[in-house]
């Protein structure tokens, strides 16, 4: 983790943008130096062309000395070439920097490199390898992590206000309509930056109120709603949305989101009806809300029938998912939030879902590094499409058939992650992914979350909630199915028969 001060340095895998990062952060007045071009003087040749002269290890070996010199001198801004961080050294001095990782999906990576002199990308097979052997490695030493070079201007002073920032990592969110801040961390909510407002107005949930309310340092009272999922309906969004207006909230205010998922889709769906759209700060509590809900600006209330069927896309201006607050969390609500965190992994697989599955035990600490991963994961399929018009719709893995069984029960008998737990052993089934269902069947029964569904919950209302879940866009929304982890398919078209039977073995 950074400690105050240091370079920016960026890193990341070939053909990810590192100097294309550092140019960016040239024009907007910073001293950088390019390692890899700093290099090729020294060598007098190009780096394909010392390689092959000389060898790779004889090229570690000149980069690591340049790189550790540069590392010593005083520049604001670093690019490393690809493999600098292979040395234990360069790993040990980035210590002492703030390490800004730019974080490219692996196929756009092979598209920019395909056919380049890159002495490493001569065929895609060792291009995947060496990229599963390097990215953990990126991953841990990350303080931030950009999505694309092209956001380092516009992340740039938040990347400086990292530097003064202890345990809190960054990562810029971008999207269409929105680009923000995501800070991750204990004791974010205190130390992170708040974007600009005239005023702050918090809406929370009684508990949460309670337990948090206070650490925002916010003046006035909170807007406080009920806890649980019956608060998520249009109704109460209208009381509130009468409260805003009596307290003369505009424009120029930000609404604060303090709680779990039902507050920041409630309190987002306000912010983004509420003169057609104020800012919106999420303030996660939940490990649900920090691992999946408070990113990517879907907001919405409930209608006693069907789930999330009024609402709008509204990025937020910036999320704050403090981990501290996490330590207060019931047992059971932390159960449900690691079922955002299972499915996550089932659908980013290799090594996120090697670390999941190995999980034995939940604690409500050390989670800071699950959150910044999922949050990852979330923001690069919110950033390659917002509207859910494509890859999105994977991150419903499970959820069909869970928001129906959550809508069937009344909105009270299963939190929204059991629900979608039950939802991933029917999403399992229609895979026909037999082992796989059972792994993860054994996983939820180790976490001591329902493997069943019990009989409150009448299945043909499940049956029709999931009919009217499918009806959400005109050609049917379809199922997200999952071959093996890492490998979803999106708008599954499922025998109806098959959807009967797989909820039936919920029984
Ligand atoms: N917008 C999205 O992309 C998205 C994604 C997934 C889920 N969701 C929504 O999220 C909601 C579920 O969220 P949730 O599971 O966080 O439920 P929640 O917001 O109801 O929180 C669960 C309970 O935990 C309490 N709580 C919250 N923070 C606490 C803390 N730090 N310590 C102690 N208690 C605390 C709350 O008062 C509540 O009683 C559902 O409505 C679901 O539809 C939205």
């Amino acid at each position: 983790m950074a400690e105050i001060g240091g370079s920016l340095v960026f890193v990341g895998f070939m053909g990810a943008g590192k100097s294309r990062a550092l140019r960016r952060a040239g024009e907007a007045g910073i001293d950088g130096a390019d390692t890899d071009a700093l290099l090729e003087q020294e060598l007098g040749m190009s780096i394909p062309e010392f390689f092959e002269r000389e060898g790779e290890q004889a090229f570690r070996r000149r980069e690591a000395e340049l790189v550790l010199r540069v590392l010593g001198e005083d520049h604001e801004a670093v690019a490393l070439g690809g493999g600098a961080v292979l040395s234990e050294e360069v790993r040990r001095a980035l210590s002492g920097h703030t390490v800004v990782w730019l974080r490219v999906p692996l196929p756009e990576l092979w598209r920019r490199a395909e056919g380049s002199k890159r002495p490493l990308a001569a065929d895609r097979e060792a291009f995947e390898r060496l990229y599963a052997e390097r990215e953990p490695l990126y991953r841990r030493l990350a303080d931030a992590a950009l999505l694309s070079a092209d956001a380092t201007g516009e992340a740039l002073e938040s990347l400086r206000a990292l530097r003064s920032l202890r345990d809190v990592r960054l990562i810029w969110a971008e999207s269409g309509s929105g680009h923000y801040p995501v800070w991750i961390g204990p004791g974010a909510i205190g130390s992170a930056p708040r974007p600009d407002a005239e005023r702050w107005f918090c809406i929370t949930d009684t508990r949460v109120a309670e337990l948090h309310g206070d650490q925002l340092g916010i003046d006035g009272p909170a807007i406080e709603v009920d806890p649980g999922e019956g608060s998520k309906t249009f109704e109460l969004a209208g009381e509130v949305l009468r409260e805003l207006a009596e307290r003369g909230v505009t424009r120029s205010d930000c609404i604060v989101a303090l709680g779990g998922g039902v507050v920041g889709d409630f309190a987002g769906f306000c912010a983004a009806v509420y003169q057609r759209g104020v800012p919106v700060l999420q303030v996660p509590t939940t490990l649900l809300a920090q691992v999946d809900s408070a990113y990517g600006g879907k907001t919405g209330v409930d209608l006693p029938d069907a789930k999330n069927y009024i609402g709008a896309y509204h990025q937020p201006t910036a999320v704050i998912a403090d981990t501290e607050t996490l330590r207060t969390l019931p047992a059971e609500e932390l159960r449900s939030g690691f079922v955002e965190v299972l499915k996550t992994a089932l659908l980013a697989g290799s090594s996120a879902w090697s670390r999941v599955r190995s999980i034995e035990r939940l604690e409500p600490t050390g989670l800071e590094e699950i959150v910044f991963d999922c949050a990852l994961h979330k923001l690069e399929v919110v950033a390659a499409d917002e509207r859910d018009a494509g890859v999105r719709a994977t991150l419903n893995l499970g959820h069909t058939v869970g928001h129906a069984i959550e809508t069937a029960g009344g909105y009270e008998r299963y939190r929204h992650g059991e629900a979608v737990g039950l939802g991933l052993l029917a999403a399992l089934r229609l895979s026909e992914a037999e082992e796989l269902r059972e792994e993860v069947g054994g996983l939820l029964g180790r976490h001591g979350l329902p493997t069943a569904l019990d009989g409150a919950v009448d299945t043909e209302e499940v049956i029709a909630a999931v009919g009217r879940d499918k009806k959400l866009t005109s050609r049917g929304g379809g199922f997200v199915l999952l071959r093996r982890p890492g490998e979803p398919l999106v708008r599954q078209q499922v025998d109806p028969a098959r959807v009967r039977a797989a909820v039936e073995e919920l029984r």
